[in-house]
C-alpha cells in the first residue's frame, strides 16, 4: 500500500459527536457539541471531554464541576450541528433546538430527555493540553432509554436509536453490521445466530420511531 506523509493533525476518526449539556439553574442550562470525548477508564468509570476555554460552556463546567454526555441519533443531528455552530452567550439552546432538558439523578447539569443515552459525569481533573483542557471526569449515573432494552433478553440496544457518527466534518449513521466482540475467534454457527437474531432487532428498529428535533 503506498503512503503518504501528513501533516500532524486529529486523525482518529470516526468519533460520536454528542451533546455535552451543563448548567446548575434552568437560566443557566446550556449545550455544546464535543467530539473529542471517550472513556479513559472502566473502574472506576471515567470519560473525558477535551473544551476550548473560549466556549460559553468552559467556566459554566470549571465551576460546577459537572456535565452530561448526551449521546445522539440521526433525528437529532440537525440539533447537534447547530449547538456546535451557535453559542450559549447568544442563544437558549434547549428552547432553539427543541430539546428537552430533564433533571438528572446525580448531577445538576440537565439531561438531554431526546438522547438514548445520558452520562452523568463529575469532573475529577482538569488539564490544560494547548487549544483545549481536557476534563477527565468519572460517571455518576447514566440514563438509558427504557424503549431500548429488549423485553426478554434485558439487552440494550443502542443501534435502534441510530446513533450518529462524526467523521472528517461529516455526520454519518452506522453501517452494517461486521461481528460482535470476540467473534473472529467464535464459531460459525454462533456467528449466523448472531446474525439472525441482529437482522431481527434491525427490522423491530425500522417500528421504533422518533420525533426529528429542530434546528
Ligand atoms: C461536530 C462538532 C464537534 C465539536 N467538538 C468540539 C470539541 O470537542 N471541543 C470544543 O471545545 N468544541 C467543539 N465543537 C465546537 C463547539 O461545540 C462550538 O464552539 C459551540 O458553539 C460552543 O458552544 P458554547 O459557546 O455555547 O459553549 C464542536 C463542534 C461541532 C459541530
Amino acid at each position: 500500500m503506498a503512503k503518504r506523509s501528513w501533516k500532524p493533525g486529529t486523525m482518529i476518526y470516526p468519533l460520536p459527536a454528542v451533546l455535552v449539556s451543563c448548567g446548575r439553574t434552568e437560566e443557566e442550562y446550556n449545550l455544546l457539541t464535543v467530539a473529542w470525548t471517550g472513556t479513559v477508564c472502566t473502574n472506576p468509570p471515567m470519560c473525558y471531554v477535551s473544551i476550548r476555554p473560549e466556549r460559553h460552556s468552559y467556566p459554566i463546567i470549571r465551576r460546577t464541576g459537572e456535565f452530561v454526555i448526551n449521546l445522539t441519533t440521526s433525528a437529532m443531528a440537525r440539533a447537534t450541528d447547530w449547538c456546535g455552530v451557535k453559542s450559549g452567550r447568544d442563544f437558549d439552546k434547549f428552547r432553539e433546538t427543541g430539546l428537552t432538558p430533564r433533571k438528572a439523578a446525580v448531577v445538576d447539569a440537565p439531561v438531554v430527555d431526546e438522547s438514548p443515552i445520558a452520562i452523568e459525569c463529575r469532573v475529577r481533573q482538569v488539564i490544560p493540553l494547548g487549544s483545549h483542557d481536557m476534563f477527565l471526569a468519572e460517571v455518576v449515573n447514566v440514563q438509558v432509554d427504557e424503549s431500548l432494552i429488549d423485553p426478554e433478553s434485558g439487552r440494550f440496544d443502542l443501534e435502534r436509536a441510530r446513533p450518529l457518527v462524526y467523521s472528517h466534518g461529516e455526520y454519518f449513521e452506522l453501517g452494517e453490521l461486521i461481528g460482535h466482540f470476540g467473534w473472529s475467534v467464535r464459531r460459525r454457527k454462533t456467528i449466523a445466530r448472531e446474525r439472525n437474531a441482529a437482522a431481527g432487532r434491525r427490522n423491530s428498529a425500522t417500528k421504533h420511531t422518533r420525533k426529528e428535533c429542530k434546528k
